[in-house]
């Protein structure tokens, strides 16, 4: 049976905008993310308080996160990597933060220049701290499906992650197609072994990005297994600039547009999400890729 609503959980101007050649400025990033808001959307990932030199278009989070101060209804999650990016985020009040690992070595090191287990162990007195301060912490899991220098995953590498991650005291967890390789009978594979081995569908969300164009695909086996929650980026923006084989994430508005059509509900207004995404494009100076934005900009 599928959910009768799903949780989207918004990536765009992290994600997005974490991988843009120029850096937008922090006056656009703001009004981006209170656009969001007003399109309906509760979950929106604001920004990263990683190392400036590691991702320069995220710089600005100490400017940034304040502006913010005014969504009330709506939660910001941020990006930390290690103890000092969640002190900066809870000196500014951030009420949800997320840690990042990877299923892989290779990325550990491209991503936090440390192996997998330094960077459990990063994690470990990060989600404790944040869990102390009544901070909701979510855990990413990237290269959950491939990896541009290891291939294949093989599960037991996924699960192994996700358990220590779930040990932690992590309170979800999103299983990250960070090149976009998965496709629908691998995700179920996945979230069936998980459900084996003691991590619940309620504590996992998925991440997809729409490199060979499975995202919707994987999405629906998601939903179909019960996941509700979906993270996605709004017209499709993103990448990572640490995994040269990424492209954008699932577009919100493909992912709007599929939901809607089952009957399921987003609280989501499509029309002004597009054209939200299609003022961004205009900011960014290139079209939107989302099929979707497309389709209903052009109309
Ligand atoms: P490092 O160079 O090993 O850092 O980088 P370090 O621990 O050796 O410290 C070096 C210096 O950095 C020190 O300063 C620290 O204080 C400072 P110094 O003493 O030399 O003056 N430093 C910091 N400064 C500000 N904020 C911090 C911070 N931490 C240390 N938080 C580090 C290690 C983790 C910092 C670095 O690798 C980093 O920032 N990585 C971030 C990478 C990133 O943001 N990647 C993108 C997000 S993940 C993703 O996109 C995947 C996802 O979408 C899911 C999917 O698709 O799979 C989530
Ligand atoms: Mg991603």
């Amino acid at each position: 049976d599928l959910p009768e609503r799903v949780r989207i959980h918004e990536v765009g101007a992290r994600d997005g905008l974490q991988n843009e050649k120029s850096t937008v400025p922090t006056e656009v990033k703001a009004e981006f993310i209170h656009r969001l808001a007003d399109a309906g959307l509760t979950t929106i990932e604001a920004t990263s308080f990683v190392h400036p030199k590691w991702v320069p278009q995220l710089a600005d989070a100490e400017d940034l996160f304040p502006k913010l101060g005014g969504l009330r209804e709506v939660a910001l999650p941020v990006l930390v990597p290690n103890r000092r990016g969640l002190d900066r985020a809870l000196v500014l009040g951030a009420r949800r933060v997320a840690v990042f690992a990877s299923a892989t070595e290779s990325f550990a090191k491209a991503n936090l220049n440390r192996t997998l287990d330094e960077s459990l162990a990063v994690f470990d007195p990060v989600v404790r701290h944040a869990k102390d301060a009544g901070v909701h912490v979510r855990g990413y899991v990237s290269m959950c499906f491939g990896d541009p220098w290891e291939g294949p995953v093989p599960l037991h590498q996924v699960v192994r992650v996700c358990t220590a991650l779930r040990d932690m005291g992590c309170d979800e967890l999103s299983l990250g197609d960070t090149i976009g390789v998965a496709t629908p009978g691998h995700v179920l594979e996945l979230l069936a072994l998980l459900n084996e081995e003691g991590v619940p569908t309620n504590m996992l969300g998925v991440h997809f990005h729409d490199t060979y164009g499975q995202a919707l695909a994987n999405t629906y086996a998601a939903l179909e297994h019960g996941v509700t929650t979906i993270d996605a980026s709004a017209g499709g923006l993103g990448g990572c600039p640490f995994a040269k084989s990424a492209t954008g994430n699932l577009a919100t508005e493909d992912l709007v547009w599929m939901l809607q059509g089952l009957g399921i509900e987003t609280g989501v207004d499509l029309g002004r999400l597009t054209a939200t995404s299609v003022w961004m494009a205009e900011q960014l100076g290139r079209p939107s890729p989302s099929r979707t934005v497309r389709a209903l900009s052009h109309k």
